[in-house]
């Protein structure tokens, strides 16, 4: 074989690949809340499992109620029982349980903040290079966020011997104003490069994937444009209700919960350009291009083409649900809309003209969340066919619960007559990769990222305005103008019937 030939015979090689991680400490804002026990805690665990964590660190629940050290680990014993999808092992328990410790204290109480300087100097282990690296983890609701920005920088866990960073869950902020004066307050007192922006869609395998469908074939990305897409739906449906979140959610809603970030990420993550490489900044800048290329609404559109709606009771896999309205600690007369559809327009080069249909909502018929670009239908229509419909070519996005990918496409009937066929070409991560496949939980990864200071898969400041800029104009035009007869949707069903209509208007129709 010369040089320059390929040897094709050669497969590709998946190594499976080890990260390092330095020695850290993580101190936990919220340490005994719900995302913690839910999702935090199990998530470390998990990795500790798998041997990711160094064999020195540290995690420090930090949280109001008083408990000691032993309390605080007997409580994250019963969230891994309760949450965490992995048999614990005596071994593994042990050695994780040895790093957890706890210290009870107010968000604005600064006598808590040295204390908890006092515990970090006691425990924090430094790395090759001298350094100790400090992981706040915001696991709080934002409103305590100016107060607990406040007082890092008043202890000494921000001094020259400590590497901190932060990371902070969504939303951040209530609207762009907020979310500005945030980025004010922490960037007076920490670096852009330190600062980890959460968003656990980002973690999830398929929603990484779209850009290594798109940019990594050449098949697909010459035609990812308006010259042969017609439109791109994009659908986050939840089966869930608000289950215990009453608080957070009467506050935040769909818009603030949903739209603002997960559906903004999955969004740019279609629309955007190539980056130049495959780095954090490069990736990132290109999504805020997106944001600011989103045709911003005007009353009068929001008007005419979002959708907001709120769940009646219902039935959800075969149980009888109650409304909205009816939920724990929810107001009886609650305007909070559980339910969003739109039609955005991207006005770039690339985009003109291709509407992209956004939809997410609680207690829809079914939990899924997928992506399906829909292509123009040819020119002329050849053939005959006793079908009147021709389905255009469609290509799914599956990002959950099922991770594949769909092309959906028309043949010749096998017969002597001239019919069209409607068939699907699939990937499934479960079925085509079996044995081979291990889906990181999205936490995992992103943590991971973070303890190794990559900082692709997080928000960065401009991005997070961006999208607040999207959404703003809609949560104040529906704030001000009076709801839908809520509830307008029972619980199980696909939404408000606007939604389909909003749809229908255009002649088109969601794909599920
Ligand atoms: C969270 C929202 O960010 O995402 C929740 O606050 C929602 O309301 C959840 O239920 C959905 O995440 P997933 O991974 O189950 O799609």
């Amino acid at each position: 074989m010369s040089e320059n030939e390929l040897d094709t015979s050669q497969a590709c090689v998946i190594v499976p690949q080890r990260v390092s991680i330095e020695p850290f400490t993580m101190v936990i804002f919220g340490g005994s809340g719900d995302l913690s026990q839910r999702k935090l805690l199990p998530t470390l665990y998990h990795l500790c499992n798998d041997q990711n964590l160094p064999d020195d660190f540290a995690i420090i629940g930090f949280a109001s109620t008083e408990r000691s050290d032993e309390e605080y680990r007997e409580l994250v014993r019963n969230a891994l029982e309760k949450f965490g999808d992995y048999k614990i092992h005596p071994e593994c328990w042990e050695k994780f349980s040895n790093n957890l410790y706890y210290v009870a204290g107010g968000f604005d109480d600064d006598s808590s903040y040295k204390k908890l300087a006092a515990r970090l100097e006691q425990l924090a282990k430094p790395s090759d290079d001298g350094k100790k690296e400090i992981l706040y983890y915001m696991a709080v609701p934002p409103q305590f966020l100016p107060d607990i920005f406040e007082r890092l920088s008043l202890c000494t866990t921000c001094d020259k011997t400590f590497d901190a960073r932060l990371i902070i869950e969504k939303p951040f902020g209530r609207d762009r104003d907020s979310a500005t004066a945030l980025n004010k307050l922490i960037s007076g007192k920490f670096k852009e490069s330190q600062i980890y922006r959460i968003d656990h869609y980002l973690g999830k395998e398929t929603v990484q994937n779209i850009l290594f469908f798109r940019f990594a074939n050449s098949i697909f990305e010459p035609l990812w444009n308006r010259r042969y897409i017609d439109h791109v739906q994009i659908t986050v449906a939840e089966s869930l209700g608000v289950e215990n979140r009453a608080r957070f959610y009467e506050q935040a809603g769909v818009v603030r919960d949903i739209v603002q970030n997960h559906m903004m990420q999955l969004l740019a993550m279609v629309a955007m350009e190539p980056p130049i490489g495959f780095e954090a900044d490069y990736i990132r800048s290109e999504k805020v291009k997106v944001y600011r290329t989103i045709r911003p609404m005007t009353a009068d559109y929001i008007d005419k083409f979002t959708v907001r709606g709120q769940y009646g009771s219902g039935t959800v896999n075969n149980s009888e649900v109650p409304s909205y309205r009816d939920e724990k600690n929810i107001a009886p007369e609650s305007e909070t809309a559980t339910f969003f559809a739109a039609k955005f327009y991207i006005d770039s080069w690339r985009w003109a003209g291709v509407p992209f249909y956004l939809r997410t909502g609680k207690r829809l018929q079914k939990r899924i969340t997928e992506i399906s670009i829909h292509f123009k239908q040819p020119p002329l229509s050849l053939f005959n066919t006793t079908c009147e419909i021709r389905e255009p070519n469609v290509l799914v996005l599956g990002v959950q619960p099922d991770e594949e990918i769909i092309l959906h496409f028309g043949v010749k009937h096998p017969g002597i007559g001239n019919q069209l066929f409607p068939v699907n070409m699939n990937f499934q991560y479960e079925r085509d990769l079996q044995g081979e496949v291990h889906f990181p939980l999205p936490y995992e990864r992103l943590l991971l990222d973070c303890m190794k200071g990559d900082q692709t898969l997080f928000a960065r400041q401009d991005g997070i305005e961006a999208m607040w800029s999207v959404v703003d104009p809609i949560i104040k035009r529906w704030d001000n103008t009076p709801a839908p007869q809520f509830p307008n949707y029972q619980s199980g069903s696909w939404g408000p019937e606007e939604s389909n209509e909003l749809l229908r208007n255009d002649s088109r129709q969601w794909r599920i």
